[in-house]
């Protein structure tokens, strides 16, 4: 396995597999990566002959006051992981790589950003379509891994794929989750141990939302205040927001009639969690 920092590099080795005749796949990150991450490079290998996995802490994704400085960051570990599972090329450029002195252009979206994270993360999306878009231009892949977890993010990457017409076939795959049901993310490792406990209310109180669906309920509403029941059971949680969307315009629907996502955000303590599960 490789670990090259210049674009420039990427494209010449992805040429050389491409004159070979090998089909590629490519699993964008942020690092400090986790079994989520692993299941999805462990897909991509199955499904493709090469795997590129991209390591970019992509600084425009981030809001002002958000957690760009302290994201966690571990290349040697990272590189492990990558190893293991299988990963042919890891790709971690630095800043100056991805935006140049004179950087000015980007890629941005109407209606779906607007609500969900969207709501509380302004220039989030903007940001990751740009990087992606990048990405997806340096590494040219035939198939791209991302999780369900950041379900959000995948029908928005879903979407530009398809107006903007990338050949590239988008795999969403499932969250994973620790034993107790917490969904696993980088964004883990910020709690301490009373919030790490705390934080089993977010899947704890899609559960009840979930069998809710599965005996009946077709109410949105009810829904909606089920869940938020028993997240405020839970003293060191703080609902950013509880949402009930169709899955292709991601706009909230009272009757549940459709194919739904039940998508929520939650603080425990300071750090910022979601989980969603579609039905
Ligand atoms: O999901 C992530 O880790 C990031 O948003 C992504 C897709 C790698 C873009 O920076």
């Amino acid at each position: 396995m490789k670990i090259v920092k210049t674009a420039y590099e990427v494209r010449n080795i992805v040429n050389e597999w491409r004159k070979k005749g090998l089909s590629v796949g490519f699993v964008p990150t942020m690092g400090y990566l986790h079994e989520g991450h692993q299941s999805l490079i462990e897909k991509a290998v199955k499904e493709n002959d090469r795997v590129v996995v991209s390591v970019f802490v992509n600084p425009m994704q981030f809001g002002e006051n958000e957690d760009f400085d302290s994201y966690p960051r571990d290349i040697d570990r990272d590189s492990e992981i990558c190893e293991k599972a299988g990963c042919s090329v890891i790709f971690n450029p630095d800043i100056s790589e991805m935006y140049g002195e004179y950087f000015s252009s980007f890629v941005n979206m109407n209606t779906l950003p607007q609500r969900l994270c969207g709501k509380s993360r302004p220039i989030h999306f903007k940001g990751v379509c740009t990087v992606v878009t990048k990405l997806f231009n340096i590494v040219c892949p035939d198939r791209a891994y991302f999780g369900q977890k950041d379900a959000q993010q995948l029908a928005i990457i879903k979407r530009m794929v398809s107006d903007l017409n990338f050949n590239i076939n988008i795999i969403g795959c499932p969250i994973v989750r620790e034993e107790d049901g917490l969904a696993k993310s980088s964004r883990n490792t910020y709690l301490n141990a009373e919030e790490r406990k705390a934080a089993v209310v977010l899947s704890r109180s899609l559960k009840i939302g979930k069998s809710l669906m599965e005996n009946g309920e077709k109410s949105a509403e009810k829904i909606i205040s089920a869940v938020k029941e028993e997240i405020n059971k839970e003293k060191l949680a703080k609902i950013d927001y509880i949402e009930i969307v169709d899955m292709n315009r991601l706009q909230p629907v009272n009757e549940i009639n459709c194919q739904v996502l039940v998508a929520i955000a939650v603080y425990i303590g300071k750090t910022r969690l979601i989980d969603n599960f579609i039905m």
